[in-house]
């Protein structure tokens, strides 16, 4: 059978940190508070003339050069975004062009923080169907520019950065023993959609509104749903917790995080952990960890990976990866 293989993962952080010291100055908060509710201590954030394709494009340069492939090697591109430069057209097709590609498909997924799976999935299925060979699946927020930087409940939490892999087209025998996306779980529950949301949009407010979060509700329901679909995909490919090298989780809060690794029986010395120096990046945040542990020699060829987010919509996914 057709396998996707990860041939290749890059990113890219703009240089501007803002340190939990720095947010102490903007809103009545304290390095104390944020660090201990969530693990961040600081964030990247993007130039005020850099857009999410600025972000994207570096991202994908970067997953390029260490493929060896060139940009006519790819039949198309996903973004995974919440934060597009423009309504319309979507960032994708301008990776595209900064890539000097000229056909293949090229879009955008919208589902917050769980987009980077659910664009994984799709270009997956893409390349299972044989309807593309190499697909360049890119996660890229400029969270700074949908956050009301005098809520503190909110903008101490976000930062901006994107993440990118190549999956390409691979032959595998349908064991676990391949490389390769080997499932994949997507959901959504809209019923609760208004526990995180923006109070504005294109067709009501004519402007993309800031992030509203009912944090307490967002966090109950992602450690039942993570717990939940971490189970579902070690039932699903009938495996044990022991057998998965990393898990590589969304990093929207370390207790979270750490909730889920308990569940599956991990010590964090096997969960990818970058909710420190990066905050939320929403769909940026699995690619930037996936390609952080990668470079600095953590994930090994042949490792078994383990991804899961849950975001806004509310929306949840998770994807079993033998990278
Ligand atoms: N600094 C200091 N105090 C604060 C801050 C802050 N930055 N923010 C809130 N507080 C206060 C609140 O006002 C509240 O005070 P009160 O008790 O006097 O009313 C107190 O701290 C506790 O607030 P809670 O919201 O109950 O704090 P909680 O422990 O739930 O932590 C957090 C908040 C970090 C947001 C947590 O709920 C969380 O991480 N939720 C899930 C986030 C998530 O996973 N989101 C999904 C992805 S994001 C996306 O898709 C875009």
């Amino acid at each position: 059978m057709i396998r996707s293989v990860l041939r290749a993962t890059g990113s890219y952080l703009p240089d501007r940190i803002i340190t939990n010291a720095e947010m102490e100055r903007l809103v009545d908060t304290s390095d104390e508070w944020i660090v201990q509710r969530t693990g961040i201590r600081e964030r990247h954030v993007a130039a005020e003339n850099q857009s999410t394709s600025d972000l994207a494009i570096q991202a994908a340069k970067r997953a390029l050069e260490s493929s060896g492939l060139s940009p006519e090697d790819l039949d198309g591109v996903i973004v995974a975004t919440t934060t597009p430069d423009r309504t319309f057209p979507a960032v994708a097709v301008m990776v595209q062009a900064a890539l000097g590609m000229r056909v293949g498909l090229a879009f955008d997924v919208q589902a917050v923080c769980s987009g980077f799976v659910y664009a994984l999935t799709l270009a997956d299925n893409f390349i299972q169907l044989g309807q593309a060979k190499r697909v360049l699946v890119i996660g890229a927020e400029k969270m700074s520019s949908i956050i009301n930087w005098e809520d503190r409940t909110t903008c101490v939490l976000f930062g901006d950065g994107a993440g990118a892999v190549i999956l390409e087209a691979a032959e595998g025998k349908g064991t676990l023993a391949d490389r390769g996306v080997l499932s994949t779980h997507l959901y959504a529950n809209g019923q609760l959609s208004e526990l995180l949301y923006t109070d504005g949009g294109v067709s009501t407010t004519g402007h993309s509104g800031h992030v509203i979060m009912l944090g307490k509700e967002v966090f109950k329901n992602a450690v039942t749903y993570m717990a939940d679909i971490v189970q579902e995909v070690l039932d699903k490919n009938q495996i044990s917790a022991s057998q998965i090298d990393w898990l590589v989780p969304h990093q929207a809060n370390l207790r979270i995080i750490t909730g889920t690794a308990e569940k599956l029986g991990m010590g964090l010395d096997k969960v990818v952990l970058t909710v420190d120096t990066h905050g939320n990046t929403s769909a940026a945040s699995i690619p930037l960890a996936l390609d952080t542990a990668v470079r600095d020699g953590r994930i090994q060829p042949g490792q078994l990976l383990l991804l899961e987010a849950l975001g806004g919509g509310l929306t949840w996914a998770a994807a079993l990866v033998r990278f």
